[in-house]
């Protein structure tokens, strides 16, 4: 096995959403007016299934699968068999789930997963429903097994326990468990509480009682990745290399000779989704980047110098900065700001691209969470598709067809993906910046005035921090302009100056954050240089307000 891939490590989950839409709603309803290729993603030359039975793990199992470079998509516990019909299938995942294989309309195995002869690896539920399929015994737990514990390998020399010590801490979350193996079955592993933690049988169905794809079981990572090589023989094929390749091929036989517009934020998904476009298909594609006015210091000229000057991508700047200024004169509501923002955003879009002749298709960076969010669980219907964050807004008299490289996958592959296509740290690496920009971190009425203050904190808060190395640990750092004026004292004068407030957390998926604790130093330092520089502000406070009750964001 020296030439597959190492273990690769774990990365911290970035796979939330990101940089939530303003324009949600309003897109969501244009959406109605577009057509959905087919898709079909060829995923290397070898995928896994993962069959979800409602886990709260079931993302996680598919980043273990994706990050020991297997391709793999996740699938309703009902899904037809057609559905898989696009894949080279190699091997079935069946996740845990909240039910038990005693209740009534308790999600089942579907005849294709064993019919097909091919491994699985059931997890929790999936087990239990293995054994109780195959014709083993599932008992119901009188208590919960929920936390750690220790699995004993009970079959050392296993292709599952290739490079893994004979005891192993895992974690564990069920109620039943199984009692009797179906024929055919050894056990292979056990707890305390569990006899049978661990089952296989020579056709590789394997059972698991805990959870390998959770951090707390720090082996299960090796041990999904065994399953993967040993057991369903994956060649470990799912590289941002193969996938930029697939892409492209794919990406040019759906266009062919038609032209693409993309909208371009300068954030994370559209910028790789433009330059994978680019590649594909060069100058049929046309990139529109809105200057709404609310940007950070040289934000603008950083998107035009890459895209354009550096790779060549046919942008149109436009510069809206006025338009968006005058739908925001004297809103200071933060949702009505946002509404003036999405309209204004789609009107600004739409006029441009109409000048733009032949247009067939709109590439949107939509990614694999936002697909598995709007897929209908219950029924297995295909995805309906939800609007990317990033892009404002479609134009409403267009009928377009959709272009969306990155809708199989999550947040960090994105990032390796826009790393392999050589665009610049920078760009690929930043932090979250929300759509209406920094006019939600204005408190109160956004003037140009204020908007110069801001960006003058904010840039001595980007100083510090990278200054600092801890630009990448953080997940978002700002500066905040709040309406509040104090009293202070400089030389011997009094001043009534502005109260600017810096934020800084960590996350992973911005549904929880935590404010960072930042060194003193660099506090002290980020305060210091913000009322010596900035004559408008006098005094700096730290938010130390976690995510929930706050929010990320002040508005
Ligand atoms: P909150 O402030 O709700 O933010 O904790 C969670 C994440 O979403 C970003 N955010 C937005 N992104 N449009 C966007 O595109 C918005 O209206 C918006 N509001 C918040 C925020 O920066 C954070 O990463």
């Amino acid at each position: 096995m020296s030439t597959r891939p190492g273990p690769t490590s774990r990365r911290v989950a970035t796979t939330g959403d990101v940089e939530v839409s303003t324009y949600l709603e309003i897109a969501e309803e244009k959406l109605g007016q577009t057509t959905v290729p087919g898709e079909t993603p060829k995923g290397g030359d070898e995928a896994i299934v993962v069959l979800d039975f409602g886990s709260q793990f079931s993302r996680l199992i598919a980043r273990r699968v994706r990050e020991a470079h297997v391709y793999c998509e996740i699938f309703p516990h009902n899904a037809p068999r057609e559905a898989l019909e696009r894949l080279n299938v190699r091997g079935f995942i069946l996740s845990g789930g909240p039910a038990s294989v005693f209740e009534d309309g308790a999600p089942q195995l579907p005849a294709y997963v064993l019919d097909s002869g091919l491994p699985v690896l059931g997890i929790c539920y999936g087990m239990q429903l293995l054994a109780h399929s195959l014709g083993g015994a599932v008992e119901p737990g009188l208590l919960r097994e929920y936390g750690h514990a220790v699995v004993h390998q009970n079959a050392t020399g296993h292709a599952l326990f290739e490079g893994m010590d004979s005891s192993m801490p895992v974690w564990m979350s069920h109620g039943d468990k199984v009692t009797v193996m179906p024929p055919g079955f050894s056990c292979l592993g056990y707890t305390e509480n569990s006899p049978v933690a661990m089952m296989g049988n020579d056709a590789g169905v394997i059972g698991l009682q805990f959870h390998p794809e959770v951090v707390h079981t720090p082996s299960g990572a090796q041990l999904i990745q065994n399953f993967l090589y040993d057991v369903c023989g994956c060649g470990g094929l799912w590289t941002p290399g193969n996938f930029i390749d697939e892409s492209v091929a794919r990406i040019r036989d759906q266009v062919g000779d038609g032209r693409v517009i993309c909208a371009l934020s300068g954030g994370v998904d559209s910028a790789i989704t433009a330059a994978l476009i680019n590649r594909a298909i060069g100058d049929q594609l046309t990139c529109i980047f809105v200057d709404n006015g609310l940007l950070r210091r040289e934000e603008a000229e950083r998107v035009v110098g890459t895209f354009k000057r550096a790779m060549s991508i046919n942008l149109i700047h436009v510069d809206a900065a006025d338009q968006f200024l005058d739908a925001l004169d004297g809103v200071v509501d933060p949702e009505q700001k946002r509404k003036q923002i999405g309209e204004t955003f789609i009107r600004v879009f739409e006029d441009v691209a109409e000048e733009i002749e032949d247009v067939s298709f709109l590439a949107q960076g939509t990614l694999y969470p936002d697909v598995i969010e709007s897929t209908s669980h219950e029924t297995g219907a295909a995805a309906k598709i939800k609007t990317h964050h990033n892009v404002g807004g479609l134009p409403a008299a267009m009928r377009l067809s959709l272009v969306e490289p990155l809708r199989y996958l999550f947040k960090d592959e994105v990032r390796d993906v826009g790393l392999a296509l050589g665009l610049p740290e920078e760009i690929v690496l930043r932090q979250p910046f929300p759509g209406p920009g920094l006019a939600i971190r204005i408190i109160g009425e956004v003037t140009r005035e204020k908007l110069e203050v801001l960006r003058s904190c904010d840039w001595i808060v980007m100083d510090e921090i990278k200054g600092a190395n801890l630009y990448r640990q953080l997940w978002q750092s700002f500066a905040v302009l709040t309406d509040t004026r104090s009293v202070g004292v400089m030389g011997d004068h009094r001043t009534y100056g502005y109260l600017a407030a810096i934020r800084a957390v960590t996350s992973e998926d911005a549904m929880t954050a935590d404010w960072a604790r930042l060194p003193y130093e660099v506090l002290a330092k980020i305060s210091s240089r913000i009322v010596n520089e900035v004559p408008e502000v006098n005094r700096v406070v730290y938010d130390i307000t976690s995510k929930p009750p706050g929010t990320i964001e002040w508005e």
